[in-house]
């Protein structure tokens, strides 16, 4: 199929000004056969694009919706290709109360599957403002908070709640589901499992990774296999951490200094302004994210689940009783990750016994913005739930 620029536009992109702005590109992927698809798109900050994942679910009828991206008309035209063969889409599912990337596509899609039921999850909350719903777009005929009225498909789907958690400024709460069909568990942003090698989606454009690949801003992009992957492995390092420990912010004098080489004068490069510098144990600490393996993901254990750990565990505790689970599909990273029963049984086991939250090493930063709103009372010592 060839796709125009055109069909990759998203004109909400002010709302979250995120990479790659108003152009995006969908890759497609087909994860269980004839159940289960992923529509995957980048989104970042200055070049820090990590994939994000809306999971397209066969359900009795027709295709369900969890965790829209932005519908371009790219993205719409492979969906119609899917309800032409699976039947319409019957629901449009937000479960996260928190995830603002995973929220703003909402509205449009709604507006795109008229028919379609849109469900959310409960305590919706939008920063610095608490907005209604129906403000936001969301149409307030059609809209259902789950749980509360009910959810959808529950003859295919088993639901589970991973909270709510208390966060002071509004909560954390993820429905998560798994599709009985396939198997497979699909949630947002609780688990990942960060792949080794860099994402398929990169292939479309691997700008970011080769931004990332340079240690300072004088440098050209090149693109070589070794240079998208250390770039992978220094974009992976910075959104799971924030500011990992091999990441230096340099001065200002020496930012402007290394501006406007020659091979660097173009908008690829941000002109040459590049806000890191690398250490060489980068790789080291890549390693440390046990690549591959499914595991809470760090920025939500040191800032999210820092004090509540019982409700990660209860909520494993849940999935062990789910004999037909087979893969886990979040909403970031690889998918489907394969899960075992004794995969499961280990990853409960390692949430119960290791240290939780470290202050230490690369957690450091998420350690001290944690320290930071507890102590200026932004966020409860003792999480309710
Ligand atoms: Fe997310």
């Amino acid at each position: 199929m060839h796709v125009q620029a055109t069909d990759q536009r998203w004109p909400w992109w002010p709302l979250l000004p995120l990479y790659p702005y108003g152009r995006r590109r969908t890759l497609v992927r087909e994860l269980i056969p004839e159940q289960l698809w992923s529509f995957e798109q980048l989104q970042g900050i200055f070049y820090v694009a990590v994939p994000i994942r809306m999971t397209v679910a066969r359900v009795r009828g027709g295709l369900m919706l969890y965790a829209p991206v932005p519908p371009t008309a790219e993205l719409l035209s492979r969906l119609r290709e899917l309800e032409q063969r699976h039947g319409p889409v019957r629901s449009i599912v937000l479960p996260t109360a928190s995830g603002l990337e995973h929220k703003l596509p909402v509205p449009a899609m709604a507006r795109a599957f008229p028919d379609a039921e849109v469900w959310v999850t409960p305590g919706q909350w939008s920063f610095p403002l608490q907005l209604p719903l129906a403000w936001l777009g969301f149409p307030a005929a059609r809209t259902r908070v789950l749980g509360d009225q009910g959810f959808p498909h529950a003859d295919e789907l088993q639901w589970l709640s991973l909270g709510p958690i208390d966060l002071g400024l509004g909560r954390f709460h993820e429905l998560t589901c798994l599709h009985r069909p396939s198997g497979a568990l699909l949630l947002t942003d609780a688990l990942v499992a960060i792949p080794a090698e860099p994402p398929p989606l990169f292939d479309l454009d691997p700008t970011p990774l080769l931004f990332h690949a340079r240690d300072r801003g004088d440098q050209p992009l090149s693109d070589t296999l070794e240079q998208r992957r250390r770039g992978w492995r220094r974009l992976a390092l910075f959104a799971s951490f924030l500011r990992p420990q091999a990441l230096e912010v340099p001065g200002l004098s020496q930012l402007l200094a290394q501006a406007f080489a020659p091979g660097c004068r173009n908008r690829r490069t941000y002109f040459g302004f590049y806000p890191f510098h690398w250490r060489a144990s980068s790789d080291e600490a890549f390693l440390a994210l046990t690549p591959g393996r499914l595991q809470v993901a760090p920025v939500l254990e040191r800032l999210v689940f820092p004090r509540a750990r019982t409700v990660v565990l209860r909520w494993l505790e849940q999935l062990v009783g789910l004999t037909e689970l087979r893969w886990v599909v979040p909403a970031h990273y690889d998918a489907p990750v394969p899960l075992s029963g004794d995969a499961l049984q280990n990853l409960l086991e390692q949430t119960r016994q290791r240290p939780w939250a470290p202050e230490q090493g690369d957690w450091a930063y998420l350690a001290r913005i944690d320290a930071l709103l507890l102590r200026s009372g932004v966020v409860p010592a003792e999480p309710q739930d």
